[in-house]
């Protein structure tokens, strides 16, 4: 069996990673195609080298650019190497542009789609993230739901029970198998002069928070009513945007350039709270205990909120000043035991071979 694993952004290849890691210890017939979405080291090629990743077999070298550009060179680029290399299955992973051309590409070759973290909804059709997860999902042969709410989600819109597996998130195993690393090998609070619970930590880069001028100039507001020194590592999009319209940045921010994962792990484990709109980090708050803040309305990880862990308070001043005041039971992650690479091999391996006898029969 064939397994052919793409990744395109940041997030894909951290939550990948726990996969890739299985499959190379199995020993398995596998390769790695990288969209390029994002290339700029430290979105990209700084994963790689810190989650002892093998390099990618094919590189798409695609960029950056608009939605029907990026994911149409995509299926353009990615459709010979699908048809040459013949893999049984593609896994996908997450929301991104990369995610939906090439589910798209392999679909449209019959060849199978395995498509990780499917079900996640935040029913809001003005976030790109969520046409690119329902197309996925439904041209997709297996479903690898985190929890029973995504089994729900896609039970409803009528995909059958045989392609939905609930397996958990694999952001518990790459969490689970890099922190202890993360904490001896980062300096990152020496470097940036923070103190351990001294700092709130932000994160931005959602197109409806950030491409607009105006939204960026609520987000910046809202900083400056953060009661202390904000650490925020900004998102090359959000830079953009920043520069363009030279927004000042507020007196009580110190700001870096995206860091990587060991860093960024290290700065969430101690920080107070976390500001985010990300959808990761919603989840990595939730399972390292850290309180988090989302400015945004609506999520797709709304688990988070059930648990207590998350606050949704939009742009809103007020409500995230109420937020990060308010008072904290502990909660359990709801997102896995750190075993969801294992399953999805198992479950992808197992069909095969399942299946195997029966064609030949
Ligand atoms: C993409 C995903 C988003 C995901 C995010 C993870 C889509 C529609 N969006 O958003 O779901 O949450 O990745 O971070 O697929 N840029 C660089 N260097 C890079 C990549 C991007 O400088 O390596 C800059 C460019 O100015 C680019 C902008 O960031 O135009 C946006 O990049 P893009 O890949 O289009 O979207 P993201 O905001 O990164
Ligand atoms: N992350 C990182 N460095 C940073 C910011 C985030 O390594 O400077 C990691 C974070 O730990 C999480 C992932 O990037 O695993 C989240 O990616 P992002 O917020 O870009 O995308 P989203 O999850 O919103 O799709």
């Amino acid at each position: 069996m064939k397994i052919a694993i793409l990744v395109g952004t940041r997030p894909e290849i951290i939550k990948m990673a726990p996969v890739i890691r299985e499959c190379r210890k199995r020993k398995l017939d596998y390769f790695i195609i990288h969209s390029k979405q994002h290339y700029s080291e430290k979105l990209d090629g700084i994963f790689f080298s810190e989650l002892a990743l093998p390099s990618p077999k094919y590189n798409l070298n695609i960029g950056s650019g608009g939605h029907a550009n990026q994911t149409g060179r995509i299926l353009i680029e990615l459709e010979p190497i699908l048809m040459s290399e013949h893999p049984d299955v593609l896994l996908v992973q997450g929301d991104t542009n990369t995610v939906v051309a090439g589910a798209l590409a392999a679909h449209k070759l019959h060849i199978k789609v395995g498509h990780i973290e499917a079900g996640l909804r935040s029913f809001d059709q003005t976030m790109p993230e969520e046409s690119n997860r329902i197309i996925t999902d439904h041209i997709s042969d297996y479903l690898f739901a985190v929890t029973d709410l995504q089994v729900g989600h896609l039970k409803h819109e009528g995909l059958p029970d045989s392609k939905i597996f609930q397996v958990g998130n694999t952001i518990v195993d790459a969490l689970l198998s890099h922190r202890a690393h993360a904490e001896k090998s980062s300096r990152i609070l020496t470097e940036l002069k923070l103190q351990k619970s001294g700092y709130y930590l932000l994160t931005s880069h959602r197109a409806a928070n950030v491409d607009d001028p105006d939204a960026l100039k609520e987000i910046i507001q809202l900083i400056a009513k953060i009661p202390g020194k904000v650490c925020w590592p900004i998102h090359y999009r959000t830079q953009k945007v920043l520069k363009e319209n030279k927004i000042d940045l507020p007196m009580n921010l110190a700001w870096t350039e995206p860091v990587g994962y060991s860093d960024f792990l290290n700065l969430l484990s101690n920080c107070t709270a976390v500001i985010t709109d990300s959808g990761g980090v919603q989840e990595e708050a939730c399972i390292l205990g850290v309180p988090c803040v989302t400015i945004r309305d609506r999520t797709e990880r709304p688990e988070t909120v059930d648990v207590g862990a998350n606050v949704l308070v939009h742009r809103n001043a007020e409500a995230m000043v109420a937020a990060l005041n308010r008072p904290i039971k502990p909660w359990t992650n709801p997102f896995g035991d750190g075993h969801t690479a294992e399953r999805i091999l198992d479950i992808v391996m197992g069909e095969h071979f399942r299946l195997a006898p029966q064609t030949q029969d």
